[in-house]
């Protein structure tokens, strides 16, 4: 979850390294630092909180500081809480180093280290692996990194500097991803490609226990066999525009009003003559064929999404499916038969659980399918198929976009497998492509609801406790509503399928406790009428959404919001968009950080 930047070359590192940290802050907010060469020495600044933090004390401590190689952290912690000693880097005479992830087993190897004399400042598992390299190390960077992999479990990349080294930085990953970028004025490091954009857009994947040394022109990688490699140099595809906020206050609201764009990106190039087709996935007709259960694994928002796919795919192709939280799946031993296709779904392809999701699968011989959003990310490298989703960088915390494009590809999946099993015919599949097709049109005209849900927010203003609930799809699309609320408004959310209510949250209905109440599903209309009334009756607060049509008797709600109407099926694809500017507005009244929220981080690299 923390960010690692290095940089090594002609220019100043301290600017590129605080710079590049500043694309990578999603990945941590509790602290930063940096280690640098100065004079042929190494020196350390750190702060807790921010970033910004970490600038000021280095303008107002060195001024003018210059350096052309060094490495950079930003922190979420895990070991430790938020302090300036838990910030990374950390450091001996020999060396300072930054650490992504966590070393399991840093008690025991701690307690010997202890025995052999050393001192622990901080409550990190990263110091012990600084201090184990250094006990180790004996002027040979590489051979120490190769020897201290036989004694770590757990994850980690480490970057670091070691003071005979002047200007080379060496790097070495386990599961948390790091890749190497070079330009012609340096060579840089970085957990991922976007924090460099700005500087190069030539980069290449680090392996998993390969070792790798930088210097200003060279970058040696050393694979797990301890031979060099060449580096395979690839293009990132994705541009700095696509990282800046483009005029948008935050982030957040400019990657809502992204949705229309990374629909029709997504879904056009799939869409062939009519019919669903992952053929530029490299996956074709056949592959659907072999299938009697599909197990959907994710956590968070991309499990939402999997919730809309299992109900989607269950209707269209009448596959059983299952959907799981990726870090229940991987402890609970699942049933796992033969013609089972494990699909993944993660915005950054680096959410541990879910990665050790894609493993357990592989290890039972059952084929794995990612639906991914970053190119080279670690699930995509490991699955044996990946459909990316065409969402470019998502910078704000709290997904959006994302989800609206795995939301896209599972009705894509759904129509291809019903197309290939027969259980829909070539006209209903068309038809179905067609109502996607304009779903995603559709959710331009969601947009105007901006206002709208401005002023439902304003509503909200004061409260402290909020419900969602909805049946059917409606339920799925509740759950992520109330996670997009908590997450960044902090208000408590509870998320509920409406007939749910009565067995035991009924009871935290009160007058005018707030209630929003999802009804897009005309065939479940009347039951979730019922539902209304139950909390209506007992003076509960409803925000009504629904779609254009919808006949519902205006007693029974508060405030009435009408969304396009579309097919039912695809009805997430445009409620969503609803239920995520009501969360953005009601965080913007309560004046809190939306794009970076307390306590989280964008890319889950830890259980
Ligand atoms: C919520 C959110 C998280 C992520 C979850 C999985 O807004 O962003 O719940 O959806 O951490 O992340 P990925 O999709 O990167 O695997």
């Amino acid at each position: 979850m923390c960010g690692i930047v290095g940089y090594t070359g002609k220019n100043n590192s301290v600017e590129i390294l605080l710079d590049s940290l500043s694309g990578l802050e999603y990945r941590g907010y509790d602290s930063a630092g940096i280690s640098i060469f100065v004079n042929q020495d190494i020196t350390t600044i750190k702060s807790v909180g921010r970033l910004e933090r970490l600038r000021n004390r280095i303008e107002k401590l060195y001024p003018n500081l210059y350096s052309t190689c060094g490495i950079g952290h930003t922190r979420w912690a895990t070991h430790g809480k938020p302090s300036d000693t838990n910030a990374h880097p950390h450091t001996t005479e020999k060396l300072s180093l930054i650490h992504n992830g966590i070393i399991e087993n840093y008690q025991a190897i701690r307690k010997d280290l202890y025995d052999k004399g050393y001192e622990f400042v901080s409550e990190t598992d990263t110091e012990v692996a600084v201090k184990l390299i250094d006990s180790l190390y004996t002027g040979n960077p590489i051979r120490t990194l190769f020897d201290i992999q036989k004694k770590l479990e757990g994850s980690y990349a480490f970057a670091m500097i070691f003071a005979d080294h002047p200007g080379q930085i060496y790097a070495m990953r386990n599961s948390s991803t790091l890749i190497c970028a070079k330009n012609e004025e340096g060579s840089f490091l970085s957990s991922d490609m976007p924090a460099i954009l700005k500087y190069t857009q030539t980069y290449t994947l680090i392996n998993e226990f390969e070792v790798v040394c930088l210097g200003s022109d060279q970058i040696t990688i050393y694979t797990s066999e301890k031979e060099t490699r060449n580096p395979e140099w690839q293009t990132a595809k994705w541009t700095m525009e696509q990282a800046k906020k483009g005029g948008f206050d935050h982030f957040m609201l400019k990657e809502i009003f992204e949705q229309p764009q990374v629909l029709s990106d997504t879904i056009h190039p799939r869409i062939i003559d009519g019919f669903p087709s992952f053929t530029q996935d490299g996956i074709n007709d056949n592959f659907w064929l072999h299938f009697n259960r599909i197990s959907i694994v994710a956590c968070g928002t991309a499990l939402h999404a999997g919730m809309v796919g299992k109900a989607i795919i269950e209707k269209l192709s009448h596959i059983p499916v299952e959907c799981d939280i990726a870090s229940e799946f991987r402890y609970r031993n699942p049933i796992m038969t033969k013609n089972t296709l494990v699909i993944v779904i993660s915005q950054s392809g680096e959410t541990l659980d879910t990665l050790a999701a894609v493993r357990l699968a592989k290890l039972r011989g059952l084929p794995t399918l990612a639906i991914v959003n970053v190119p080279g990310s670690s699930i995509s490298r490991e699955a044996d198929y990946t459909i990316y989703t065409y969402a470019g960088p998502e910078i704000s915390v709290a997904s959006t976009k994302a989800y609206s494009v795995q939301l896209s590809i599972m009705y894509l999946v759904a129509m291809k497998l019903a197309m290939t099993t027969g259980t829909r015919s070539f006209e209903e599949i068309r038809t179905l492509s067609k109502g996607l097709l304009e779903a995603a049109e559709a959710s331009q005209q969601v947009l105007k609801l901006k206002e709208e849900a401005k002023f439902c927010a304003q509503q909200f203003a004061k409260i402290k406790d909020l419900f969602f609930f909805g049946r059917g799809l409606d339920y799925s699309l509740s759950l992520e509503g109330s996670l997009k609320m908590k997450e960044i408004s902090y208000i408590h959310c509870e998320a509920y399928a409406a007939g749910e209510m009565k067995h035991g949250t009924i009871a935290l209905i009160a007058p005018d406790v707030p209630v929003v109440a999802v009804c897009t599903q005309e065939f479940l209309l009347s039951k979730m009428i019922g539902n209304i009334k139950e909390v209506q009756s007992r003076g509960a607060n409803v925000l009504l959404i629904t779609k254009e049509g919808m006949e519902i008797d205006p007693e029974l709600y508060n405030h009435r919001i009408d969304l396009p109407a579309l097919d039912d099926i695809f009805m997430p694809l445009v409620g969503v968009i609803v239920l995520q500017l009501l969360a953005y507005y009601s965080a913007v009244i309560r004046d809190l950080d939306v794009d970076k929220p307390r306590n989280l981080a964008k890319s889950v690299t830890v259980e």
